[in-house]
């Protein structure tokens, strides 16, 4: 089967790059160089040149605080980009593996894990252009995979970020009421890549795939803090109105992952066990 992975200098792209080498498959790789998903027909083509049967698209709007000035352009990524992706794969009756987020979600008020049927309402810019993805998606096979605090050794991410203010300060302040799941990257790409490996493409559909667990972005900084040794630099915690953002970012994020589970037979690691792994690669 020959694989087109969109975005792929991106965080995930990055580590489907990285897999591709054990897979029995033909894997072409793009980033908006080589090919800009904005373009209906650059999209076209690029599937007709080189005969694509799978697009697995990493390409996206990441920035959610800008999106929330900038949506018509989060919009075009994010939706209307991912609309013509899905046109190309049903002309040629090809699938779609798709990325999108807890963003979807306004967050829910019973402190409960959300499952995939439960109804979206994004609250933001970036999450209302995820959710227009999610249906463009569905303008062919496809399957979804909604993931949450998405970081790995690559790219802009909380850990990076982390790892580099602890080293420079002597204290920071991280917020303690907004729980969800870290999820490394290499763990959601390893997953997938084991589903396609294994031709188990037939469940069409949104499935949730975060690493398991719950964390407050205070406990995730402080378990970088100590796993890296940056112990010098006091973190404590602080509420989220301490930070203005144009965003307002749900108390209690947390997918439910049961529906992945059973469905395709596989185990989560638990979001430490992801930190330390991607901690090691970046020799830390
Ligand atoms: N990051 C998170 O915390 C998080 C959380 C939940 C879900 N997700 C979802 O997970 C998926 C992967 O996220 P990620 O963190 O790996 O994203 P990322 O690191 O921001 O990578 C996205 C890639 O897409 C590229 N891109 C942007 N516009 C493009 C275009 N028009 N044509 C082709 N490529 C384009 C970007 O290039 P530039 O860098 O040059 O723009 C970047 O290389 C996305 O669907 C995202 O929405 C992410």
């Amino acid at each position: 089967m020959n694989i087109l992975v969109t975005g792929a200098n991106g965080q995930l792209g990055t580590h489907f790059r990285m897999l591709a080498p054990q897979s029995r498959h033909a894997w072409l790789f793009t980033d908006v160089e080589e090919l800009d998903i904005t373009s209906r027909e650059a999209v076209t083509a690029f599937v007709d040149a080189h005969k694509v049967e799978l697009i697995i698209n990493c390409a996206a709007y990441t920035n959610v605080d800008r999106a929330e000035s900038d949506e018509a352009t989060a919009m075009r990524i994010n939706a209307e980009a991912v609309g013509y992706m899905a046109d190309a794969m049903a002309a040629v009756g090809g699938m779609l593996i798709h990325f999108s987020t807890d963003y979807v979600f306004g967050g829910n008020p019973n402190n409960t894990p959300c499952r995939e049927d439960e109804p979206a309402n994004p609250t933001g810019a970036y999450g209302r252009t995820k959710l227009a993805g999610e249906q463009a998606a569905a303008r062919c096979r496809h399957i979804i995979f909604r993931t949450s605090w998405l970081y790995s050794e690559y790219g802009k991410n909380f850990l990076l970020t982390m790892l580099r203010l602890t080293a420079e300060k002597p204290e920071l302040r991280v917020v303690f009421d907004q729980v969800g799941t870290p999820t490394y990257a290499g763990d959601l790409a390893r997953a997938v890549a084991t589903i396609v490996e294994s031709g188990d493409l037939d469940h069409q559909g949104t499935y949730h795939f975060a690493n398991e667990g719950v964390c407050s972005w205070y406990d995730f900084a402080h378990e970088i803090a100590l796993r890296s040794g940056h112990t010098a630099c006091r973190i404590l915690p602080c509420h989220s109105d301490e930070y203005p953002s144009p965003v307002r970012r749900p108390a209690y994020s947390v997918l439910d992952k049961s529906l992945f589970k059973q469905t395709f037979h596989q185990e989560i690691p638990h979001w430490t066990d992801g930190l330390r792994r991607c901690m090691a690669n970046l020799e830390l």
